[in-house]
């Protein structure tokens, strides 16, 4: 069993991610992004995706785990070709210090930010992607919410070959934080237990959009995702929004203007 192949597999939708980046970026900036760091990159697969869109395309990975960079090394690093493989490069660094500047982009998706659970911390990570990007940067994060985030609970979902299951094991109202893990088991019956384990503070969108204006942002807008009208469910479109629905669960992008 490899849970990051599962993690992948079961989690990651790194195409859709990098259209929303791309068309986004230039909407706001009327030309294409070329240069973006992916934060808590995990395995970079996102990174990896990245570079497979444009020949002049360059991505940094920033995670502090050497175990997982070396994964992606090995299994999404490895797939690229000479030539992409020269234009992405994953750092064993701290996201609060990460040694790269002068970007278009930085992504902290997957809700990896929710790791900082002070204002004071999170002010502060803000303000050192905003010392990494370049005048016309831009920071892509993404955020999950609605009256079922703070319930503890467990979900499962059927993937090809395996089980996923998201727990919400235990959420404390007076400071917002919960404990989240993943669980895999095979179709076989072999189960995988706390594959990853995730100690996170629930933000809300208001508390990170003013986090972002106080860190210096100049912007800090909510990307809310579309209704399709046949089946009531999202339709994967998302636009700037002022006024989000009332849902059990939604997951939204914040895009922030250096
Ligand atoms: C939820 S995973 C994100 C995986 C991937 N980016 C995704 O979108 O699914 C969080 C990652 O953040 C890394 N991490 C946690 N704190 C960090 C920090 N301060 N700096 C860099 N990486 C950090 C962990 O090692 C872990 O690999």
């Amino acid at each position: 069993m490899d849970k990051h192949h599962y993690y992948q597999n079961a989690v990651q939708c790194v195409e859709a991610e990098i259209d929303f980046v791309e068309v986004t970026y230039r909407e706001l900036k009327g030309k294409p992004a070329r240069k973006l760091r992916e934060d808590f990159c995990g395995t970079a697969q996102t990174a990896c995706e990245w570079i497979k869109r444009h020949q002049d395309n360059h991505a940094y990975g920033i995670d502090l785990d050497p175990l997982v960079l070396q994964w992606g090394e090995q299994n999404n690093l490895s797939e690229l070709s000479a030539n992409q493989r020269q234009r992405v490069r994953l750092l064993n660094e701290d996201v609060m210090t990460a040694s790269v500047s002068n970007l278009d982009a930085v992504l902290a998706m997957n809700f990896s930010y929710f790791i900082f659970m002070e204002r004071g911390l999170m002010i502060r990570y803000f303000r050192s992607v905003l010392n990494s990007l370049n005048n016309e940067g831009v920071l892509f994060l993404d955020a999950f919410g609605g009256y079922e985030a703070a319930k503890e609970l467990t979900e499962e979902r059927e993937c090809d070959g395996f089980t996923y299951i998201w727990e919400q094991a235990s959420f404390n109202p007076i400071n917002s934080q919960m404990q989240c893990y993943i669980h895999f088991v095979t179709d076989e019956g072999v189960r995988m237990e706390k594959a990853f384990d995730y100690y996170w503070r629930l933000w809300t969108l208001p508390e990170i959009t003013e986090m972002l204006l106080t860190a210096g942002f100049k912007t800090a807008d909510v990307f809310w995702e579309g209704t399709d009208e046949k089946t009531g469910e999202g339709d994967g479109e998302y636009s700037k929004s002022v006024v989000g629905t009332a849902d059990a669960g939604w997951v939204c992008y914040i895009v922030a203007e250096k």
